[in-house]
């Protein structure tokens, strides 16, 4: 088991499939620098059978992306597998890590409804999933799809035969939002003690929002074992969403006395990723959304602006710049230079590159000449603005 838990990130695969959060392939490669700036250990960039423009931008992602590892969606069959395969290729070649992620529903319903499938076909669909799977990559993930509302029993069982078949990640979807945190807490502790050869095998929740309930079970599976959380930032994704990254992140961050557990993400990224993300979808993030919505940081109230003042920990848990929130009142204007734009971009939560730097610093001077004082919000608006045009 590993001492930290891996955060695999779903933004561009269960994130964008909601409606209104679909994505252009350039405008998903720009998420996907982000998610590496953050430092995600896996980003799933798509389900590469799900359309020609999804698997040249899972392909892309795959040749841009060197510090996360780029993974795929399948169903358990060939064509969804052979697609994940090729679309991955550009990471797995060059040894930096792609995963394919394959999955089938195992719960009576869906058995019975949608698959129209045996139990034992099932097993069967999925030990040759995974087997296919791992013609093309070690770095194998399956998943039961609406695990939570399997039999124990079966679920134990065909976690078993795709562990035997290859996989190293076992992920747990809670598919509808459906579970609680004392259920699917109890749901790990059995599978990471109970499952035959789970040495070494990641177990992963994958759990979404339905009854608002998504980052606490998540939080809950790895106090059971899990350690790999799937999330998506802002917590975008099918109905109600997915469990947001950056509150699962700054959960684990501010209560590492609590779960004595923590992940490798660079939190100051959160802000700007969650700002380009909304901006490029064209869908705002409340006010009152936990970690990046406007009002996370600001104290209204003469109470609570009292005891800020005094000092912040009276009515903050956490410090606004290690999410990226600016609390730097500095003003730049045209006698500012390209070191301290750079400067107060990063601190905005934006990792520019230099060709990036370049233009947004003559954008930057001519603002300035029209205008005394460039503050933040003037900048995050050219940001974001050369992030549209794209
Ligand atoms: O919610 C779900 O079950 C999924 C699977 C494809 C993992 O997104
Ligand atoms: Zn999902």
């Amino acid at each position: 088991m590993t001492d930290y838990v891996k955060i695999f990130d779903t933004t561009l695969r269960d994130g964008e499939q909601a409606p209104g959060f679909s994505m252009t392939g350039g405008q998903k490669l720009q998420v996907a620098k982000a998610l590496e700036g953050l430092g995600v250990d896996i980003m799933e960039a798509g389900f590469a059978a799900a359309s020609p423009g999804d698997f040249e931008a899972i392909h892309t992602i795959a040749t841009e992306i060197k510090d996360s590892v780029v993974c795929s969606l399948a169903r358990c069959n060939e064509g969804d597998i052979r697609a994940s395969g090729e679309a991955i290729k550009p990471a797995t070649q060059k040894g930096r890590g792609g995963r394919i992620h394959t999955f089938i529903a195992t719960s009576p319903l869906h058995r019975e409804f949608k698959l129209k499938m045996s139990k034992d076909e099932i097993v069967r669909r999925a030990v040759a999933g995974v087997e296919l799977c791992r013609q093309y990559t070690d770095d194998v993930e399956f998943s039961a799809e609406d695990a939570i509302r399997t039999e124990r029993d079966y679920l134990k069982r065909i976690v078993e035969a795709a562990i035997k078949a290859g996989a190293s990640t076992i992920n747990i979807p809670d598919t509808v939002g459906y579970t609680t945190p004392e259920e699917i807490q109890d749901l790990f502790v059995f599978l990471t003690t109970q499952v035959e050869g789970a040495d070494g095998v990641t177990f992963s929740a994958h759990c979404h929002d339905d009854l608002g309930l998504a980052v606490a079970n998540s939080l809950a599976a790895v106090r059971g074992g899990a350690r790999q959380v799937e999330c998506a930032l802002n917590g975008i994704g099918e109905r109600a969403g997915n469990c947001a990254t950056e509150e699962v992140v700054m959960a684990l961050r501010t209560r590492t006395d609590f779960y004595d557990l923590d992940t490798r993400i660079k939190t100051q990224g959160f802000y700007g990723a969650s700002k380009l993300l909304a901006t490029l979808t064209g869908n705002a993030v409340p006010r009152n959304k936990a970690i990046v919505g406007k009002n996370a940081f600001a104290h209204e109230s003469g109470i609570h602006q009292h005891g800020v003042l005094a000092n912040r920990e009276t009515y903050e848990i956490m410090k606004p710049e290690h999410v990226g929130v600016s609390t730097d009142n500095l003003v730049l204007g045209k006698h500012s230079g390209r070191a301290a734009l750079k400067d107060r971009a990063s601190k905005l939560g934006f990792t520019l590159g230099d060709n990036q730097l370049k233009s947004l610093f003559v954008q930057f001077k001519d603002l300035a000449d029209s205008k005394k004082e460039v503050f933040d919000a003037d900048i995050e608006a050219l940001i974001l603005g050369e992030a549209i045009g794209t």
